[in-house]
C-alpha cells in the first residue's frame, strides 16, 4: 500500500516501482535490489561525498581528462550542439564540457528532481544565454527530449562510468536507446572506468572513512523510511569485492547475524552471512569499451585517458545503418 512518507521535511509517496523491486529483490535468490534505488536525497548526498574520497579516483580522474582534453573535444564535436546529459546528478563535471565547447542548449536528465532543479539553476547562472532545459526522468525508460532541441544536433554526455552500473545486455540496450533518442548525426561522450588491480579497485568501493558503507546501508534505511520496513540496519555490513570473471566490483549487504523483519507487512528472514547484492560497477579494458559502444550503435572516434590510464573518456558517433559483414 502506498503511504505518505515524511523525509527531509517533505511529504513524498513511495514509488511503486521501488516497492516492487524491493519486495521481489528480497524474495529472489540471490537477493538483489537494483542500484538505482540508492539515489534518494540522502543517497545522492552520500554519493557526492564519495566522489571527494581519496580512494575514489574516478571522479577526479575524469574531471582532469575533461579539462585537459577540452580543446580536442571541442575540435571533434564542433559548436552548436545540444548537450544531453544522462544522470546529471549535481552536474559537477558539466561546466568543464560546456566551457570547452560552444553548445546551443543543455538538457540535464536525472531521476532526482530536487537535485536536478538545484544544479540546473546553478548552471543557468554560470552560463548566461545558454538554454538549460532540465528533464526529470528515468532514462532506463523511454524519454522525450524537449521540443526546443528537436532540430539541433546532439551530443550525449554520459560521464562517471555510470554505464558500468549496468550489466552488459542492459548497457547495450541503453546505448541503442540513446542513439535513437539523440538522432542522426549525434555524438556521445562517455566516461568508462578501466580495469585495474583489485588493490586499487576494492578500497575505492570500501573507503576507510566508511562513506561508501553508509551509501550502501542507506538503501536499508530508505526501505524503512519509505516502505515502512523494520530492518535492523545494524544487523548488516557493507561488502565490496572484485569479481574478476565478470570484470566488476560488486557491492553487497551482508547479515552479520540471523535477522527477521517486515516490509509492508511481509516477513523476510536472512541467516548470518547471507547477502543482498546491491550494485555492480563494471570496468573495461580499452577494447572492451570499444566493442560495447559498437554493439550499442556507436562508432568510437577518439579517446582520452589520464597518464596512468585509469579512466577513459571516449567520443563516439551514431552509426548509420548497419554495414556488412
Ligand atoms: C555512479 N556510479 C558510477 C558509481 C560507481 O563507481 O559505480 C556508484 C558508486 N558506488 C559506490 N561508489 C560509487
Amino acid at each position: 500500500m502506498l503511504k505518505p512518507e515524511i523525509g527531509d521535511g517533505e511529504a513524498t509517496l513511495a514509488d511503486p516501482a521501488f516497492r516492487a523491486d524491493v519486495l521481489a529483490g528480497f524474495a529472489s535468490r540471490p537477493r538483489a535490489i537494483p542500484a538505482r534505488w540508492f539515489y534518494d536525497r540522502r543517497g545522492s548526498e552520500l554519493f557526492e561525498a564519495i566522489t571527494d574520497l581519496p580512494e575514489y579516483y574516478p571522479t577526479r580522474t575524469e574531471a582532469g581528462i575533461l579539462e585537459s582534453a577540452g580543446p580536442a573535444i571541442a575540435d571533434a564535436v564542433g559548436p552548436g550542439r545540444a548537450v544531453v546529459e544522462f544522470g546529471s546528478g549535481s552536474s559537477a563535471k558539466t561546466p568543464l564540457l560546456l566551457r570547452a565547447i560552444a553548445p546551443a542548449a543543455y538538457v540535464p536528465i536525472d531521476i532526482s528532481g530536487d537535485f536536478l532543479r538545484q544544479s540546473s539553476a546553478q548552471l543557468a547562472q554560470a552560463f548566461p544565454g545558454l538554454p538549460v532545459l532540465p528533464l526529470e526522468a528515468d532514462f532506463m525508460h523511454p524519454i522525450a527530449l524537449p521540443e526546443a532541441v528537436a532540430a539541433m544536433p546532439k551530443l550525449g554526455f554520459f560521464p562517471g562510468s555510470t554505464i558500468g552500473n549496468m550489466i552488459p545486455s542492459s548497457s547495450v540496450d541503453l546505448l541503442r536507446a540513446m542513439r535513437m533518442w539523440l538522432g542522426t548525426g549525434a555524438m556521445l561522450l562517455i566516461g568508462m572506468d578501466r580495469i585495474k588491480p583489485a588493490e586499487v579497485l576494492v578500497p575505492a568501493y570500501d573507503d576507510a572513512e566508511g562513506v561508501t558503507a553508509a551509501f550502501n546501508l542507506n538503501l536499508l534505511e530508505r526501505i524503512n523510511r519509505e516502505l515502512g520496513g523494520t530492518i535492523p540496519v545494524d544487523a548488516f555490513r557493507h561488502r565490496a569485492l572484485w569479481n574478476d570473471m565478470r570484470a566488476r566490483i560488486e557491492m553487497h549487504l551482508e547479515a552479520v547475524r540471523d535477522v527477521a523483519f517486515t516490509i509492508e507487512g511481509r516477513r523476510f528472514e536472512l541467516a548470518a552471512g547471507e547477502t543482498i547484492h546491491t550494485e555492480n560497477s563494471h570496468k573495461y579494458g580499452p577494447r572492451d569499451a570499444r566493442i560495447l559502444l559498437r554493439a550499442g550503435g556507436w562508432t568510437p572516434i577518439a579517446e582520452w585517458t589520464d597518464a596512468g590510464e585509469n579512466f577513459a573518456v571516449i567520443l563516439a558517433e551514431a552509426q548509420a545503418a548497419r554495414t556488412a559483414p
